[in-house]
């Protein structure tokens, strides 16, 4: 059942699509002690699940979150805001079982028992929104419910499923073909190759630089004969520049963000100063996002959307401020506190809470103060251009994925999370924020493989792409001037081209249940918890996933270690895989096990009664046979699978045809309904 409560008068985000009149009663579980704070009192034991996109454990219990889109690449543990704003909540405690969504555009701090272990407190900015509590007394109905509510998500194409290979830093037509042809040669599987702010003319959005890609449909035609996508990407602070068309045709129709005094707001971004086009004006929507048509008529046919947050470098007032403040410290002998002052003053040049208090929306003719609706820039600017694919390509699939977000966007796109680094505990993060986007009906996920800050090494790149192999985004990428980290630049090649080729012989089954999630409104990664919920211990699982109702997964995220401990919630099947060829599996009692995982393999534990179908692997999504198909499973008595395909580039997901029903028995024999003839043979069950 969801009810909704609305307080004040609350802006209307388009976040939920079911109309659900609000509810006359007094809002249950919550109290507001403190003006404009809800409280709810956690027992010793509750768990508190979702915040999506956030910092922290699976259980986001004992830290303080505050839901403020932030561009931050240095995030660790230590910070309360990410890129995206995802203001869903489970609360799972033995008295009650309730999911919660703060559906509001503007600051909301989540304190999860950081201030008082068993006080729960969400204060919002002010008191104008709508609150959506959702019960059942099943955790995953409360998922599906909320999921229904806000919309299904997001469907990329195909071969956005496949290996990509990004880095900030590939400067011209001849850098990306070396990526290629350094993959081709070496056999390493590869579907797409993302271009980083240097393809375009001084930074300008929908503009490629002629010097450095020179007859670029050409060029994107010969990448396609190689069958790699580009998949370029584009900035949300349009340069201020005469001439340049989407700059002027934005001034001439009023289409950025404005000052108080009603001129458009300056900021500085990538090239130089920029104005933000409002995403909040349906028209201005319309109108960026029909600019992608320049680089689709050019055989473009994905992109990635940044800085939208929006990340502003400097406002040009704020510079001159800060400059003229800067000189009263020269020649001075500064001591701590001063220096510490001057240090705070630079730092405060970027993403400044002032600037964003300083420009304004034109929503249907209402004006918005930015950081009232600072959470709904992102979404609504990957809708822009979602909309536009939806308007000029109907039928076609265009990959497009964003760095911030809010629920809803999960409809228009996927995302990526954002700047993480090179370090060991971004791949213990990037497993944990996975079931929270989830919830929030963002499937089309993935982090920044091998790290995206500092610099990678050779085992930690195999353990992040030993993750990344599950994840329907799977994507290495770099910034400028971190090693470079593209699989050919380490030894072990083979045992990269192994790891690759798992990901492809997975990805009939991947590809069958993210299709599935998002026509079901379910989760592809689950907690343990909603699997097992008798299970005590299933409750403090951190580090492992459910992957749909066949896998449990449980990567490595720890330097020199050759395994982990392993907790099985009932008896599941090992599959210890080198390569798709040379696997072994082992029946394993429920219970702690530890497990040894070389660098060289990648283990998942099906569970009983399951198959999953593996293709033979493949150097690219065309090869991979959606037909001809292997069985993985552990039956003891019969198990069957739900398989889905299409062809991964129309939109006629809901078809019966793309459906057929495997059925195994214990002794081997195979069984297919459906539409679709299947060549199936049995590699082990
Ligand atoms: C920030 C993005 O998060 C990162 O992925 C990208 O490489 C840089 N911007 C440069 O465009």
């Amino acid at each position: 059942m969801i009810r909704k409560f609305t307080f004040g008068n609350p802006l209307s985000t388009d976040a939920v699509i079911a109309t659900i009149p609000s509810s006359m009663d007094a809002l249950p579980y919550f109290t507001s002690p403190e003006t404009g704070s809800f409280l709810y009192k956690m027992e010793e034991d509750t768990l508190i699940y979702g915040l999506g996109e956030a910092v922290r454990g699976i259980n986001k219990r004992g830290w303080i979150y505050e839901s403020y889109a932030s561009d931050d690449c240095n995030h660790a543990e230590n910070k309360r805001s990410l890129y995206g704003v995802h203001n869903f909540l489970i609360i799972d405690g033995k008295k009650d079982l309730f999911g919660v969504f703060f559906d509001y555009p503007a600051r909301l701090t989540f304190d999860i028992g950081y201030t008082s272990s068993n006080r729960l407190v969400i204060t919002p900015q002010d008191n104008n929104l709508d609150i959506y509590l959702i019960e059942s007394d099943d955790i995953n109905d409360i998922v599906t419910q909320f999921r229904q509510l806000i919309g299904q998500s997001y469907i990329a194409p195909k071969w956005a499923l496949g290996y990509g290979q990004s880095r900030w830093g590939y400067k011209n037509a001849e850098d990306i073909r070396t990526v290629v042809r350094r993959h081709r040669e070496e056999h390493l599987p590869l579907d797409s190759v993302y271009m980083d702010i240097d393809y375009m003319d001084n930074y300008k959005d929908f503009t490629v630089n002629e010097n450095r890609f020179p007859d670029f449909p050409s060029f994107v035609e010969e990448m396609k004969r190689e069958k790699i996508h580009l998949v370029p990407i584009i900035d949300a602070g349009v340069k201020i520049e005469e001439g340049y068309s989407v700059y002027e045709e934005g001034v001439h129709n009023n289409y950025f963000c404005k000052k108080e005094d009603g001129t458009d707001f300056t900021a500085a971004v990538w090239p130089g100063h920029v104005c933000f086009p409002d995403f909040l004006n349906p028209a201005a929507r319309r109108w960026f996002g029909l600019q992608y048509n320049t680089l689709l008529k050019q055989g473009i046919d994905g992109f990635w959307n940044d800085m939208n947050e929006p990340a502003i470098f400097y406002t040009p007032e704020r510079l001159t401020n800060t400059l003229k403040e800067l000189g009263d410290y020269c020649g001075r002998n500064l001591g701590v506190d001063d220096f510490f002052e001057l240090k705070g003053k630079m730092e405060g040049l970027s993403n400044a809470d002032e600037d964003y208090r300083s420009f304004y929306h034109n929503a249907d003719g209402k004006l918005l103060r930015h950081d009232k609706v600072h959470n709904l820039y992102g979404y609504n600017m990957t809708r822009s251009a979602s909309e536009a694919f939806e308007e000029l390509l109907p039928e076609k699939r265009i990959l497009i994925f964003s760095r911030s977000s809010y629920v809803g966007m999960h409809r228009y796109g996927g995302i990526w999370t954002g700047d993480n680094m090179s370090i060991w505990g971004h791949v213990l993060l990037n497993l944990k924020m996975l079931p929270s986007l989830n919830m929030c009906g963002f499937l089309y996920t993935g982090a920044d493989l091998g790290g995206f800050g500092e610099n990678t090494t050779e085992d930690l790149l195999l353990r992040f792409l030993a993750l990344g192999i599950f994840t329907p985004l799977m994507r290495n990428h770099s910034a400028l001037g971190t090693r470079e980290q593209e699989v050919y630049q380490f030894e072990k090649s083979d045992v990269f081209r192994n790891l690759l080729m798992i990901r492809y012989g997975l990805l009939p089954y991947l590809y069958s249940e993210y299709v599935k999630a998002s026509l079901k409104n379910k989760m592809l990664f689950r907690p343990l918890r909603f699997v097992y919920p008798k299970d005590s211990r299933a409750a403090q699982i951190e580090d492992q996933l459910m992957l749909s109702d066949e896998l449990m997964i449980a990567p490595v995220y720890e330097q020199n270690v050759s395994g982990r401990y392993v907790y099985l919630p009932e008896n599941m099947r090992m599959i210890r895989m080198r390569s798709l060829k040379d696997y072994d599996t082992e029946l394993l009692p429920a219970g702690d096990h530890y497990v040894t995982i070389p660098l060289d393999t990648v283990v998942f534990f099906l569970r009983p009664n399951c198959i999953i179908p593996l293709s033979d692997g493949g150097e690219n999504i065309t090869e991979i046979s959606g037909i001809s198909l292997k069985l993985l499973g552990y039956v003891t008595d019969t198990a069957s699978y739900d398989y889905y395909d299409d062809n991964g580039y129309e939109k006629d997901y809901g078809d019966p045809a793309h459906y057929n029903t495997i059925r195994v028995t214990a002794s081997g024999n195979t069984k297919v309904t459906g539409e679709r003839r299947l060549e199936l043979s049995i590699a082990s069950i």
